[in-house]
């Protein structure tokens, strides 16, 4: 049978409360599927900052670059918020992307049928929504120099960053956005603000060029804030969006809620070679954690899509996401995605109702 080796990152807050769901979820999978999975668990963030003194442990990443996937449940809380940079938990999931080299982080957003009513959005407006952010994932203000704290001319305090982008890397996020949207329905928006900065003047500039070697697909511009505006207005217009780093961190938060919770939102970072990382899109969620209240299903999600882009599994994918929609239809919601006359359950309950499902010819896909 296929063996493949799944390192674990947990991480912090809710991270070991859905990352164990996660597990469990992929261990009944595949034992259906004929799928042997080793698992390593090592600590990255705040975990790893009060086990080692570092956010992200060599041990961690090499561990990460010598598997076939790596699933991350979250980072980050108020113990650490107040770090040094270099000691802060996002620095060691920066630098965990950065290591894998994922380039290209896809975030689906779909509003599924049986969650219409927790969307914030009008029926009308959220029914049907099914659109894909790709997030350019290890450059831009994240990663660009010069960056830090000095003092200005008047001796006052500053902080800088910078956003800049290579032809390069925006020609490679751009070749995943074309293919993506080439497999869904044709339509992909570029979302820039190229009338105010020279890295999305670039941008556009890179990505129009590339279009002619897609013909079959329909390129669009759209500035930053009026996508904002256009993705609550109306989200169906959009199908695949391609954007850079932190225009791809907030619009995905944005389109998280169309779909009812941010607890339901899985991704997929992917690079050139090597190891995937796949991620829920929200994080620790220290106002709940420990309380056996988090949405499990986007890290589960997750895990499908792990299976998905990471192994090739597409059927153990789709069981997974098979028995998330039987969950759903069998009424269990956890508190984030909770209306009236629904089944309200914690974490760990929704994965024994996950279970059931993976389990039952129900979700046989
Ligand atoms: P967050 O996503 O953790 O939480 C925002 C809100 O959504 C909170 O009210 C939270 O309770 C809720 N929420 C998030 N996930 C949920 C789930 N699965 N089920 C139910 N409710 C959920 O964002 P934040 O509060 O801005 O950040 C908290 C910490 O997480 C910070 O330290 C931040 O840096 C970190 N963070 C990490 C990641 C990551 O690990 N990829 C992503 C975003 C934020
Ligand atoms: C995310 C998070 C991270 C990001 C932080 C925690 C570094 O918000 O995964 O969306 O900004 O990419
Ligand atoms: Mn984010």
């Amino acid at each position: 049978s296929k063996s493949y080796n799944i390192t674990l990152l947990s991480g912090d807050g809710i991270g070991p409360e859905v990352i164990s769901v996660a597990k469990s979820a992929l261990q009944l999978v595949a034992s259906l599927e004929g799928i042997e999975f080793k698992f390593r668990e090592v600590p990255v963030g705040g975990a790893a900052l009060d086990l080692t003194g570092v956010p992200l442990p060599e041990e961690t990443l090499s561990t990460a670059k010598d598997s076939d996937a790596v699933l991350l449940g979250a980072i980050g809380g108020y113990k650490w918020d107040n770090n040094e940079k270099h000691l802060k938990p996002e620095t060691g999931l920066l630098q965990l992307r950065a290591g894998l080299k994922v380039f290209a982080n896809l975030r689906p957003a779909t509003v599924l049928p049986q969650l219409v009513d927790a969307s914030t959005l009008k029926k009308d407006v959220a029914e049907g929504v099914d659109l894909m952010v790709v997030r350019e994932l290890t450059g831009g203000i994240y990663f660009g120099k010069p960056r830090g704290f000095s003092t200005n001319e008047n001796g006052e305090e500053i902080g800088f960053n910078t956003e800049v982008y290579s032809s390069h890397e925006i020609d490679r996020i751009a070749r995943v956005a074309f293919e993506t949207a080439r497999k869904r329905s044709g339509k992909l928006c570029s979302v820039d603000k190229a009338n105010v900065l020279e890295a999305s003047m670039l941008w556009r500039k890179r990505v129009t060029a590339l279009s002619s070697e897609y013909p079959d697909v329909e390129l669009s511009h759209m500035y930053v804030d009026n996508a904002a505006m256009q993705l609550v207005r109306n989200p169906k217009q959009f199908d695949t969006i391609v954007t850079n780093n932190i225009f791809g961190d907030i619009l995905s938060d944005e389109a998280s809620m169309i779909t009812g919770s941010i607890g339901m939102l899985p991704s997929a970072s992917i690079g050139e070679s090597g190891p995937g990382l796949f991620e829920p899109i929200h994080g620790s969620a220290p106002d709940i954690a420990g309380q056996d209240k988090a949405n499990p299903l986007a890290t589960v999600l997750s895990a499908a899509m792990l299976l998905r882009y990471g192994l090739g599994e597409e059927k153990a994918a789709r069981r997974i996401e098979a028995a998330v929609l039987d969950t759903l239809d069998r009424g269990y919601r956890t508190g984030d995605i909770y209306s009236a006359g629904q089944k309200l359950v914690g974490c760990k309950e929704m994965g024994e109702q996950v279970m059931k499902s993976i389990d039952s010819k129900v979700a046989t896909p």
